[in-house]
């Protein structure tokens, strides 16, 4: 049986993506920070091919603990990123911090922490970046959306150094749909209004593109933009 390990697990996009990965047959490790109760409860609807695995991306002994857990894994989603607005003269640099410290760096611990098991599986990563890195500028979004460019630069580097053995790619999700973003809400009609297929992304979607590029051996080093359509709009 495949495994995967999907860092922030019980997130909008990370359930969507758990859920795939137990649909596709995968043993599913179910990474979370804070939200303990969402991943038992996921584990609760998804069966014993889900499992629950406390994981701080910010803490490397953290990290260790999870991935003394793991006896093999073919595949590494990582999820794992939170996102505030500043505009600049109310940014702080311990914000700025917070931000990369999760998105950046804590991306790069919880693959430093894998690799040896990824390559002896010659498995592959899925990095979540975000159309934001590719159109920066919605606003007050300066230090997510570095964040995220250095997402997309981390992955291709990465790809080029662990090449042929490790595949490497990402997906570049638009604005995805979730319970708060009501059909009233302005940025929800703003993104779809741009949209070449005017509506949000569905995190099943980005899913799906999570799971090509997990299969797809002739992929490396790419960013697939899933966003229907915003950026050409
Ligand atoms: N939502 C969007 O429209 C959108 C668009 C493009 C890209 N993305 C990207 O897609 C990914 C998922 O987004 P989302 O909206 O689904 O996320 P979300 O619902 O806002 O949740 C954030 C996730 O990050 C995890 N996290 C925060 N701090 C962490 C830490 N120190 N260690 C490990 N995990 C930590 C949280 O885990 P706990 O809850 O367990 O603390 C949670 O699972 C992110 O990388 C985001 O930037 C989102």
């Amino acid at each position: 049986m495949k495994t995967v390990l999907v860092s922030g697990g019980t997130s909008t996009l990370g359930r969507a993506i758990c859920t795939k990965f137990v649909e596709d047959g995968y043993m599913v490790y179910c990474a979370y920070a804070s939200s303990k109760e969402k991943a038992l409860s996921l584990s609760t609807s998804l069966g014993p091919s889900l499992v629950p695995l406390p994981l701080d991306v910010q803490d490397e002994a953290s990290i260790a603990e999870a991935c003394a857990h793991l006896q093999s894994l073919d595949l590494l989603v990582n999820n794992s990123g939170v996102f505030s607005v500043f505009p600049t003269e109310e940014l702080v640099a311990s914000e700025w911090q917070r931000i990369f410290d999760i998105n950046v760096t804590g991306m790069f611990r919880l693959t430093k922490q894998v690799l040896p098991l990824l390559r002896q599986a010659k498995g592959t990563i899925v990095n979540i970046a975000s159309i934001n890195a590719l159109h920066p500028g919605f606003g007050g979004t300066t230090c997510y959306d570095a964040s995220k460019g250095a997402v997309v630069s981390y992955t291709k580097a990465l790809a080029a150094e662990l090449a042929p053995d490790v595949r490497v790619n990402a997906v570049a999700p638009g604005l995805i749909a979730a319970p708060y973003l009501d059909k009233d809400h302005p940025l929800r009609q703003l993104y779809e209004k741009r949209a070449l297929l005017s509506h949000l992304v569905a995190p099943e979607q980005v899913a799906e593109a999570v799971s090509f590029l997990s299969r797809c051996t002739a992929m490396t080093a790419q960013v697939l933009t899933i966003d229907c359509g915003y950026l050409a709009g």
